[in-house]
């Protein structure tokens, strides 16, 4: 095992990551013993893709500093300098790509009073009693990408099995016709690999920007029913959602509620096939201990690594002097194998009693909107899947993806048939 120092690794170095592994566990726990807030320098050189990061920032690796700056908005914003830790320039238009505007145009990049009215007029649909209702058409689909892997030996997971059904479920929301979800599903895709420097992010946003705005055209003649003819109709308390914030909001569901659902279904599958043992546990009694193991691979493999705030004044934690305006980066990989709140944190323990302690939907005002929502789609897939072919397992050499900001695959082949070892 590689003993690193703090410093060691540059959180803001993909290429870095990818050797070292992202998330960066070893390194993290190093942070927690040694530097719990640590400076972590600019990359020395340029990330690639759509950002830019110049800057650097102070990591928050320790469970109670991530979750205490999450819910201090009051002097950890996701205004200042937007919520995601690259560098927009606050003087850029707001269709450049380095534009802060365009940053805090949308609901993670707002601190209250902006915030709450925001989320108040869009969270409307996403109450667990309206995500409830939302499981037979889940179900469905689900059982149609089961169906597709019912009969075959071997498989690619992540765009095969775990990519489709977030986005399916996104369209059936937002009244996406099903002759667009083709297209709908390569904006999501691309738009997740903002450090590629092959995709155009940006001009993938703006398209899908468009498409919506011609949507709310179609859902004012038309009213179907779907999230978005509610948004595009109603008032809610008096207030209506202008198309900006209409279209806005649809641009990070396409952002928040894709790439992330996709990779837990993936981790789940990759940690029951290096785990035989929680596999055997789950299989017991699929449907009991199902949630528990979808929050203990959260804890353990969250898709999203980190988010940041701005720091609003000069302030102290444990000891470090952060400053007015300095960049904070809130991981929440190492937060949830911090050892102080979690038993042998590097452990996969589907039975362990506190994993829904994770930080992986974050913490305060701008916790997951979509929480109960991911856990609904998580919980469907795995139970059809698991159902139906149990013994699905990792088969080869998987790709992940190259980022500084998400733990996320692009490749994981998977065989279905009875590995070796496994007592079932
Ligand atoms: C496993 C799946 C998911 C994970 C791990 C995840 C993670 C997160 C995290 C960490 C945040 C907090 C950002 C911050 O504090 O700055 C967040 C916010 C958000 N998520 Fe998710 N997310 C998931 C699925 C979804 C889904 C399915 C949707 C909707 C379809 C969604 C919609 C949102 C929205 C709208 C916000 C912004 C909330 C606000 O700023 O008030 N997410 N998510």
């Amino acid at each position: 095992m590689t003993q690193f120092k703090p410093g060691d690794v540059n959180l803001g170095d993909p290429d870095q990551l990818l050797e070292v592994g992202m998330p960066p566990h070893e390194y993290f726990a190093v942070l927690r013993q040694e530097a719990p807030v640590f400076w972590n320098p600019p990359p020395s050189k340029p990330l690639g893709g759509a950002f830019p990061l110049d800057r650097g920032f102070w990591v928050l690796s320790k469970w109670e500093d991530v979750s205490m700056a999450s819910r201090d908005a009051h002097h950890f914003s996701s205004w200042l300098g937007g919520p995601v830790i690259y560098d927009f320039h606050p003087d850029a238009p707001p269709s450049s790509p380095y534009s802060l505007e365009g940053q805090r145009l949308g609901l993670m990049g707002k601190d209250h009073p902006d915030h709450t009215a925001y989320r108040k007029l869009v969270s409307a649909g996403f109450t667990p009693k309206n995500i409830a209702k939302l499981e037979p058409m889940i179900r469905e689909h689900a059982k149609r990408i089961i169906d597709r892997v019912r009969d075959v030996d071997d498989a690619e997971f992540v765009f095969a099995v775990a990519a489709e059904l977030p986005m399916m479920t996104l369209c059936e929301l937002m009244g996406v016709p099903q002759e667009d979800w083709l297209q709908f599903f390569t904006w999501g895709n691309n738009i997740a690999m903002v450090e590629d420097p092959t995709i155009d992010a940006l001009q993938t946003s703006m398209e899908l920007y468009a498409y919506c705005q011609s949507l709310v055209d179609q859902k004012r003649e038309n009213p179907d029913g779907s999230m978005l003819s509610h948004y595009a109709n109603k008032e809610i308390d008096g207030e209506r959602l202008t198309d900006f914030e209409i279209n806005m909001f649809f641009l990070t569901l396409s952002i928040a509620g894709h790439e992330t659902t996709r990779n837990t279904t993936a981790h789940v599958i990759r940690l029951l096939s290096e785990h035989p043992d929680q596999r055997a546990l789950l299989l017991e009694d699929l449907h009991g201990r199902l949630p528990n193991a979808i929050e203990e691979t959260l804890r353990h493999s969250p898709p999203v690594v980190q988010f940041r705030r701005t720091a609003t004044k000069d302030l102290e934690v444990r000891g470090a002097q952060i400053k007015e305006g300095d960049k904070v980066y809130l991981s929440y990989a190492s937060a949830n194998r911090d050892e102080e709140i979690f038993d042998d944190p590097d452990r996969f323990d589907i039975l362990r009693p506190n994993a829904d302690k994770h930080l992986s939907f974050g913490a305060g005002p701008h916790f997951c909107l979509g929480n109960t929502l991911a856990r609904l789609q998580l919980r469907t897939i795995l139970e059809e899947l698991l159902t139906a072919r149990p013994n699905v397992h990792v088969s080869g050499d998987i790709t992940k993806l190259r980022s500084i900001w998400f733990n996320a695959m692009t490749e994981m082949p998977v065989r279905f048939d009875e590995p070796a070892g496994v007592a079932l």
